[in-house]
Formats: C-alpha cells, sequence, structure tokens
C-alpha cells in the first residue's frame, strides 16, 4: 500500500491505521459516555493518527469529529475546545463557497457597547451561553442536531488539563456533559505526558478516576520500516537495508518515526547500510550536534547538569546528583531546586517520565549527552 510506485521521496512514506481507528469506535460504541484516553511517548504519531486515521473513519461512519489541542490554550483549555466547537457549527451552518461564508463571518459578531450579538446565527437560535461548562453542553448538543449524527470529540493533549488551577473542575465538566449527552456525542483524549496522563486519570477522587478507558496506543512497527527499506533500496541498486537492524535502531529510538526517517535519509545519502553505524553518523552529524547544543544552550547551566545526571542514570534527586551539580558555578544544588528543574524539563519536553522513573525523552539526545562526560561548564555557544 506505501510501498507503491507513485512514492517518490522517503517523506511520502505513510502508514494508514484504519484497523486501529475502527477498532476505537468500536469501543465508544460498545460503552456510551465513557472516553478512552491514548497513553503514549511523545512523536510516536497519536496526533497524526487522529488527523489521519480517526477523523476519517468516524465521518465514515457518519459522525462528526471535532479536533482540539488543548496544549494550545494553555491558561484556557475548555475555551479552546469550545472554540473548536464553534468553527464546527460555522461550518455546518454557513452556506458552501468561500464568499458566502466570508460575508457571514464577517457579520457573525458585532461588538455594541462591550456586548457581542451574534449576528451570524440562524434567527430562531438564541446566544450560546456564558460559562465555559454550559456552552460546552450548549455546543455539543447543537452541533449534533445540525449534523444529525454524533459528534466525535478528539482532545489533543488532555494532560494540560493536569497543569491548569481548576483543571478538576473542567474535567468534571468535561465528564458530566459527555455523560448527559451521550446520545449525541462521544470523545478520544490523548495526552503526550503518561505522569500528567496518569495523573488525571487515577488520581483517586478526582472526577477523572475510572470515567476515561485508559488504551495503550500502539507504536508503529514493520508496516512502517518496510516501506523505508524497500525505498532505500529502490535508490540504491544492489544495497539492502537489514530488516532486524532496522527493528533494533527503531526500538533504540522510541518508535518516533519522523526520527527514524531522518536516520534512514541520512544513511541513504551517505549510501551507509549498516544501521547501527547510520546511528553513530548521525549522531556524530554536524548538523545534529548544532540542534544538541542549542537545545542545552536554551536552558540554564543547572538544568544542564540535571539533564546530564539524567543521561547518566542517576538518580535525579540523589546525593550523587547534587555531588555532580556542585560543579555547576555560582549555584548551591538542593533538592528543591532540583525538583523544581525536573519539573521545568519535563514541561520543556527535555525530559520524560516513564515506568522506569525520569529519562531524556529522546534517546539519541542521552546518548549525546552521555558522551559528553561529566563537564558540565563550560558550553560552546553557537550563535
Ligand atoms: N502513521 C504514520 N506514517 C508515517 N509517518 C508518521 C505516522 N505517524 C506519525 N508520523 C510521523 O511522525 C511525526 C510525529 O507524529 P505526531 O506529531 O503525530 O506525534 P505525537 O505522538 O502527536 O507527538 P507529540 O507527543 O509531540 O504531540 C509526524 O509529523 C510524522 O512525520
Ligand atoms: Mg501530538
Amino acid at each position: 500500500m506505501n510501498d507503491n510506485a507513485a512514492m517518490k521521496t522517503f517523506d511520502d512514506i505513510e502508514v494508514r491505521r484504519a484497523g486501529i481507528a475502527l477498532g476505537y469506535l468500536a469501543l465508544l460504541d460498545a460503552q456510551p459516555g465513557r472516553p478512552l484516553a491514548l497513553f503514549a511517548p511523545r512523536r510516536v504519531g497519536k496526533t497524526y493518527f487522529l488527523d489521519n486515521d480517526l477523523a476519517p473513519a468516524a465521518k465514515a461512519a457518519g459522525m462528526l469529529p471535532v479536533y482540539a489541542d488543548l496544549w494550545l490554550h494553555k491558561s484556557a483549555p475548555l475555551a479552546a475546545l469550545n472554540h473548536a466547537l464553534e468553527e464546527a457549527l460555522d461550518d455546518l451552518l454557513v452556506p458552501s463557497g468561500n464568499l458566502a461564508k466570508m460575508a457571514k463571518t464577517q457579520v457573525k459578531k458585532i461588538g455594541l457597547l462591550g456586548a457581542s450579538v451574534d449576528l451570524g446565527d440562524e434567527p430562531h437560535r438564541r446566544a450560546l451561553p456564558e460559562s465555559s461548562t454550559l456552552r460546552l453542553d450548549a455546543l455539543v448538543t447543537r452541533l449534533a442536531r445540525q449534523h444529525k449524527g454524533r459528534v466525535l470529540l478528539m482532545l489533543d493533549e488532555v494532560q494540560t488539563l493536569g497543569d491548569v488551577p481548576d483543571g478538576v473542575s473542567m474535567i468534571a465538566a468535561l465528564r458530566s456533559v459527555l455523560h448527559k449527552r451521550r446520545a449525541d456525542v462521544c470523545a478520544v483524549f490523548t495526552g503526550s505526558s503518561q505522569e500528567g496522563l496518569a495523573r488525571l486519570m487515577n488520581t483517586a477522587g478526582a472526577p477523572m478516576y475510572q470515567f476515561a478507558q485508559i488504551i495503550d496506543f500502539p507504536m508503529l512497527g514493520d508496516e512502517f520500516l518496510r516501506p523505508l527499506a524497500a525505498h532505500f533500496g529502490k535508490v540504491h541498486a544492489g544495497k539492502k537495508l537489514d530488516m532486524a537492524g532496522l527493528r533494533d535502531a527503531f526500538k533504540k529510538i522510541g518508535f518516533k518515526p519522523a526520527l527514524m526517517r531522518d536516520l534512514v535519509k541520512a544513511m541513504s545519502a551517505e549510501g551507509v547500510t549498516d544501521v547501527q553505524r547510520g546511528i553513530e553518523n548521525y549522531v556524530r552529524s554536524d548538523h545534529q550536534l548544532a540542534i544538541w547544543h542549542a537545545l542545552l544552550n536554551s536552558v540554564n547551566a543547572f538544568d544542564r547538569g540535571v539533564l546530564v545526571a539524567v543521561a547518566k542514570g542517576q538518580p535525579p534527586l540523589s546525593q550523587a546528583t547534587l555531588k555532580t551539580l556542585e560543579m555547576v558555578p555560582g549555584v548551591k544544588p538542593t533538592i528543591s531546586k532540583v525538583r523544581s528543574s525536573l519539573e521545568k524539563l519535563k514541561r520543556s519536553g527535555l525530559l520524560s517520565k516513564t515506568a522506569e522513573g525520569t529519562t531524556i525523552d529522546d534517546p539519541l539526545f542521552a546518548e549525546f549527552l552521555q558522551r559528553r562526560g561529566t563537564t558540565l561548564t563550560p558550553y560552546r555557544i553557537l550563535s
């Protein structure tokens, strides 16, 4: 399917996961009112799946998929969701054709001494409620009615709800709307922070507890590696990538398809077929080193020290780490400083929390940090 003749570059390799999408839709059907929460590390293809597989499958089943990235409006995630719903409603209400749509959206909100009037809505419709929760309820109902079918809410980066002050009440609101309107709406959540998602779902007493069904989102496998190898073979007549080597490498880099594709592209540029060597070259390339140095220079010396300690496998809150951090000039290392640094680094995506504890999110970056040894400073500033 992917290694067809029309494929021109490594970038065109795409894996469709229709079977997984159908499986999820069946699960949603089987338990009305209960959302699915997809667990998976960063960069493994969650958003891509929502966009390219789940949304089309939902459409084909007569549903109306609505996507909202809650991270985009970290301070007001529920407003972000409502905004996505309003846009979907607009799309349904406005007559087709760009001109008509423009004319209609232009008159949609006219500020009248501070109050806004919804001229764009159908005349018989009342204005939407101000409160986000009521608004969510009203929007979901209107959308489903207008569409004459169920709405599928796809809430990406849902762990954001765990990080905002009134997150718990937002989850409660979401939960009650999903339950009350279960005939009209169903939902799939994804989150890249396993820790955040787990905290959100499993804190006893929190409204999400036992509410969503938590699912391990499956990593890509041979169905992605095979077309990569096939394309490599097409570009380099007589050379062949070994599947076992590719599998090891894919596992090593945490099943991140974009990273894997970059790696194979680099190997292709150099004509290298030994995947292990490919990784070594990649990790040492000027291009990659420049990216990692820039990444390191984007955090302060103390955070860099914490990163190196984590990369070396030291328990971050241990005496050994504090000892290492004494080498950072100008800061007296304390457990609480390490803790807030870890928090910050997790938020920025450099660290992630796994079953094994805190780790560097990008395994190749971890290798780079290990290789740098114990010298924490001074850093070469690339400018
Ligand atoms: N099924 C797929 N086929 C081909 N490439 C894919 C596929 N899924 C993901 N990718 C590649 O991996 C990249 C990262 O995927 P995506 O952004 O969906 O990950 P994510 O899990 O949502 O990451 P994050 O946690 O950072 O939001 C995509 O931009 C795409 O290049
Ligand atoms: Mg994503």
